[in-house]
C-alpha cells in the first residue's frame, strides 16, 4: 500500500472578527465618498482603491486596526513555527471598493511577508477569492495528467472562499490568488494588507 506523505503546505488563515465592522465601516464609507483625488480608479477595472494614493496605515484612524492585524499575523506565523519577533515588518494597507465587473487576476504580493484581507461589505453577487498552488510546473502537470476526480484532495487545483463581513484572511505573500469578476450591484468593500 503506497503511503502518500504531504509536505510544504500553503497555509491560508481565517478567523471571524465582526467586532471591527462597526468601527471600520464609517471610515471606509468616508474614504469612498470623499475626494476622488485620494482614490485610484485605474488600478482595478471598474473598482476604486486607495492603493498608491493614500497611505491609510499611517493615519491615526487606522492605528488600532493596524496593530490588531499585526498581532494576528504574528499568531499566524507562530502557529507555523516561525519566530514572529524577528520578522522585519513593512506594513502597507489599502481600502478597496469593487463594483460590478471588477476583477483581480492571479497574482502574488512582493516585498512583504504576510498578506491578507478583511471583508466589510459583501452584498449578493460578491466575488469569491480563489487561491492557486505555487508549485513550479503544476499547471502543466495538471493539464497533462488529466484530473479525473477534481474533488480528490491531492488533485485540488484551487481553493475557493466566499467572503462575508467580518471575515479576516491571511496567507504567505508568495501564494497565488485571484478575484474573478464581481457581480454585486452594491460595492464589495475590504481592507487589504501587506506586512
Ligand atoms: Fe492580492
Amino acid at each position: 500500500m503506497m503511503i502518500l506523505d504531504n509536505y510544504f503546505p500553503s497555509p491560508i488563515g481565517r478567523e471571524e472578527h465582526p467586532e471591527w465592522l462597526e468601527k471600520m465601516l464609517p471610515i471606509l464609507d468616508e474614504i469612498f465618498r470623499g475626494p476622488k483625488e485620494n482614490l485610484r480608479s485605474d488600478f482595478y477595472h471598474n473598482g476604486e482603491t486607495t492603493y498608491g494614493k493614500r497611505s491609510i496605515h499611517t493615519e491615526p484612524q487606522f492605528a488600532e486596526f493596524v496593530k490588531f492585524i499585526q498581532e494576528r499575523a504574528c499568531n499566524f506565523l507562530e502557529l507555523q513555527g516561525y519566530d514572529s519577533s524577528r520578522v522585519h515588518w513593512n506594513p502597507s494597507f489599502f481600502a478597496n471598493s469593487f463594483r460590478k465587473g471588477t476583477t483581480h487576476p492571479k497574482h502574488v504580493h512582493s516585498q512583504c511577508t504576510v498578506s491578507g484581507i478583511f471583508y466589510l461589505q459583501t452584498p449578493p453577487g460578491s466575488a469569491n477569492i480563489i487561491f492557486h498552488p505555487n508549485q513550479p510546473f503544476r499547471d502543466f502537470f495538471d493539464y497533462m495528467f488529466y484530473v479525473k476526480d477534481p474533488n480528490n484532495w491531492w488533485a485540488k487545483q484551487n481553493a475557493v472562499y466566499t467572503p462575508y463581513p467580518g471575515l479576516l484572511m491571511m496567507w504567505p505573500s508568495w501564494l497565488y490568488h485571484e478575484v474573478p469578476a464581481n457581480n454585486s450591484e452594491q460595492p464589495r468593500t475590504s481592507i487589504v494588507f501587506n506586512l
